[in-house]
């Protein structure tokens, strides 16, 4: 926590930024430890405060015991709270996380810090998590031994008659058996002509022979997660199903073998990319490469054309290329990848090579 908190306020100091509003859950959670769903966290260079309600006083003393603990009684007194020790301080200005404020939040600041400067910062805190601590990695680490653990079990148990609901409930029950607190996103399971949709969350769709299924999961462990996709075939692949998984599986190893400090999120994209485009289904592959997992399933850094991401050690950064053709199904393969010094190092262990159920 020190050390991030090091890091916050150096680029404050940098920015010229006196004191810092971090209202984003996983945000106050990076830099004060608190894990509580309300509460707001204010830094300066010298102070640090976490305001909570009631129903957290005992948790944030004892999760952020380096931060001032200040219990607010009732809603409406929580700004007013924090004006009063913005005061104290003697602020002139503070820093808020816009993409965390409403507008209606970004006006009560605004009548109850009266006199205070209000600063709106984007992806702020976000930034720097970007890049991994050893304990976050090792979180990270055995958030993955979970679903790798699952699909391995997963394999044994999936066949046609299930629905999709069923083997998303089952897999649920073996992370959370396995130790993970439960999923970390809604979980994918599409098969037959649904996996041609890249986000076809489980349905009662009956798996049958000659479906495709894609199984996008991830477990949520001690607040980190992990985030994985295989794409595994019921009975006797047609040579197109064929063809499609062997572009995507070549596409998904050429886009990890680029991952090294200093390439750009746009080239490890194109890494990717660019092998499907040559063999004529760039039209089909619609979203970008990756993005970079831990406290959320979504952060920095991405890996897309559109990037401005440059990947450094200890990112953690999916991997994942798709290729989804409406009406005949589709196939993503994904893997969670931490840079290293020297490259990368694969993180899920799932095999690659596709899997026959029959
Ligand atoms: N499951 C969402 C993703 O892979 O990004
Ligand atoms: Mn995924
Ligand atoms: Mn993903």
């Amino acid at each position: 926590m020190e050390k991030r908190l090091k890091k916050l306020r150096n680029q404050m100091n940098k920015d010229g930024i006196e004191a810092i509003l971090i209202t984003r859950p996983p945000n106050r959670r990076y830099i004060s430890g608190f894990t509580g769903s309300a509460g707001t966290v204010l830094v300066t260079q010298t102070e640090m405060f976490l305001f909570v309600d009631t129903r957290y006083t005992v948790q944030a003393k004892s999760q952020a015991p380096n931060f001032k603990t200040i219990e607010y009684k009732r809603h409406p007194d929580r700004i007013p709270t924090i004006a009063k020790e913005c005061n104290h301080l003697g602020v002139t200005e503070v820093a808020f996380e816009a993409e965390a404020v409403s507008f209606a939040e970004y006006q009560a600041l605004q009548k109850g810090l009266a006199g205070l400067q209000l600063k709106p910062v984007n992806q702020y805190v976000d930034k720097l998590r970007m890049i991994k601590d050893e304990s976050e990695i090792a979180t990270i680490r055995q958030a993955v031994a979970i679903v790798d653990r699952a699909f391995a079990q997963i394999l044994k148990e999936i066949k046609p008659g299930m629905t999709e609901v069923q083997v998303a409930t089952r897999l649920e029950f073996l992370m959370r058996e396995y130790g993970a607190t439960s999923s970390s996103f809604d979980m994918i399971i599409a098969s037959g002509k649904r996996s041609a949709l890249p986000h076809g969350v489980a349905s009662d769709k009956v798996i049958e022979k000659g479906d495709l299924i894609t199984l996008d999961f991830g477990a949520l462990y001690q607040g980190y997660i992990s985030d994985m996709t295989r794409t595994i075939m019921i009975g006797k692949p047609s040579e197109k199903q064929k063809q499609i998984y062997d572009i995507v599986l070549e596409a998904e190893m050429r886009g990890i073998q680029s991952i090294r400090p200093g390439i750009s999120g746009v080239e490890v994209d194109a890494a990717s990319r660019d092998y499907i485009t040559a063999c004529g289904y760039g039209n089909y592959f619609g979203h970008g490469l990756g993005h970079g997992i831990g406290l959320e399933v979504h952060e920095g850094p991405t890996l897309s054309t559109q990037s401005e991401d440059v990947l450094a050690p200890g990112m953690v950064v999916t991997v994942e290329p798709g290729i989804y053709i409406p009406e005949l199904g589709g196939v993503r393969i994904e893997d969670d990848v931490l840079v290293t010094e020297s490259g990368y190092e694969v993180l899920t262990q799932s095999k690659k090579e596709l899997i026959i159920i029959d």
